[in-house]
């Protein structure tokens, strides 16, 4: 999508709803997950890219004058812009030959042993150069943003060496400037092992610690460091070792954690007091507790529950109960959740872990937001805020996880600036 300045003010009138999510200016807990502040008949003010003013579409249409681009939203509804708060959008190639051995039988974890899986694609992205990686990754973000995504974190963690780690940090710069996509960048050195680190898993971790963090803090090219802490993968140790250097950095910390096995992850997070930790489908009681002790955000992601095959998705209800800020994201990647679509997540969490669409959305907007640091900007239609919302073709806001399958989204706006989709 390319985007086009129009005037300096924008009025979005004759919304059926116009679903603000405004409130406390913090991540929301328990009941405040399902307060939309949904303003109906509504309409949206914008001038410069900032949203001055949300009220009934006949207040916004009073402020109009003749610098004003009119919008006619037709009874439709509208939203923040989607925040996804955990991708890997950044890789080469596709894993669809894998995908059809699962079709077959074959699981997840017996193609990473036999050195599929992440090794697969980090082969291929090592093998292409900065410039075709962009190229190649531009059509993701189109995807996004087509969406209804306006907001992305982007790991690496498809390159596992010094280079190439920084190879894909680049290309998320890149990608940042050159659309309208928002990316916020995460290292994800520690994803997994490469194969001549097997036999001196030590060495690697020296790596992350003492080669890749250093450069990629002095460079900026990540706010946030993630590990993908896993029996087989990461050990508790090791994680610890890396999260903590990351910190020292000053660099947010992230973990997929409990992701395939009960390993601790949701603890150590807890004993870091990283800001997310990620996935949880085997967390228990306890790792709830934890996390709920230590503040950190629980960000699940049954897209990749859903296309491994499983159903045993994480405890998101336990969570809500036990007052976590809850988040949920895609995990868009080429192995276990091949999807961009913030709507299909809806579904899925309204579908199989019994978060109703309210929750979902508040989850996916603005406690997503502050999960990234954004919660100030980003997040929610309160003025002052950057005018990322879209417009979506439905005029009950619970369409968007009742119909699956559908692209929504009538207009997508960044900072105010409809996106037009590419010829
Ligand atoms: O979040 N868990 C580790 N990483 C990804 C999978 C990446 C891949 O299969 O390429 C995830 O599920
Ligand atoms: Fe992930």
């Amino acid at each position: 999508m390319s985007s086009e300045l129009e005037s300096k003010s924008l009025a979005v009138i004759n919304c059926s709803q116009v679903v603000t999510l405004a409130g406390p200016a913090r991540p929301r807990v328990g009941a405040e997950l399902r307060e939309l502040s949904i303003v109906e008949s509504g309409g949206l003010f914008v001038r410069d890219g900032l949203i001055e003013r949300v009220g009934t579409s006949a207040e916004i249409s009073s402020l109009t004058d003749n610098d004003t681009t009119v919008v006619d939203a037709g009874g439709r509804v509208v939203l923040p812009g989607f925040v996804d708060a955990h991708t890997h959008p950044v890789f080469a190639g596709t894993r669809v030959d894998e995908f059809e051995e699962r079709s077959k039988g074959a699981t997840y974890q017996e193609i990473a042993a036999r050195g599929g899986g992440i090794q697969s694609t980090v082969n291929r992205t090592r093998a292409t150069s900065l410039n075709e990686l962009i190229a190649t990754c531009r059509r993701y973000a189109e995807w996004f943003l087509r969406g209804g995504t306006t907001t992305v974190e982007a790991k690496s963690g498809y390159g596992l060496s010094v280079e190439d780690e920084i190879k894909i940090l680049r290309a998320i710069r890149q990608l940042d400037r050159e659309t309208s996509l928002r990316y916020v960048p995460t290292f994800l050195g520690a994803h997994s092992i490469p194969p001549e680190y097997h036999s001196r898993r030590d060495e690697f971790v020296s790596l992350i610690v003492e080669e890749m963090l250093p450069r990629i803090a002095q460079e900026k090219l990540a706010e946030y460091c993630d590990v993908f802490c896993e029996e087989k993968v990461f050990t508790i140790d090791e994680s610890w070792k890396i999260l903590s250097a990351a910190r020292c950095h000053g660099l947010g910390l992230r973990m997929h954690a409990d992701q395939l096995s009960l390993s601790g992850g949701a603890k150590l997070a807890a004993e870091l007091g990283t800001v997310t930790a990620d996935h949880l489908e085997h967390t228990d009681a306890e790792g709830i507790a934890a996390l709920k002790q230590a503040g950190v955000q629980p960000v699940l992601l049954p897209g990749s529950v859903y296309a491994l095959g499983s159903s045993h998705y994480p405890a998101a209800r336990e969570m809500i109960d036990a007052g976590l800020a809850l988040v949920l994201a895609t995990d868009f990647n080429p192995g276990s959740s091949p999807t961009p679509s913030m709507t299909m997540i809806l579904s899925l969490a309204s579908t199989h872990m019994k978060i109703t669409p309210a929750e979902a959305i508040t989850a996916t907007t603005i406690n997503a937001a502050y999960s990234l640091n954004r919660g100030e900007q980003l997040g929610s239609l309160e003025p002052g805020k950057i005018a990322d919302f879209v417009i979506h073709d439905c005029d009950d806001y619970r369409e968007l996880a009742y119909f699956f399958g559908v692209q929504h989204p009538w207009q997508v706006y960044s900072a105010g600036c409809l996106l037009k989709a590419a010829d």
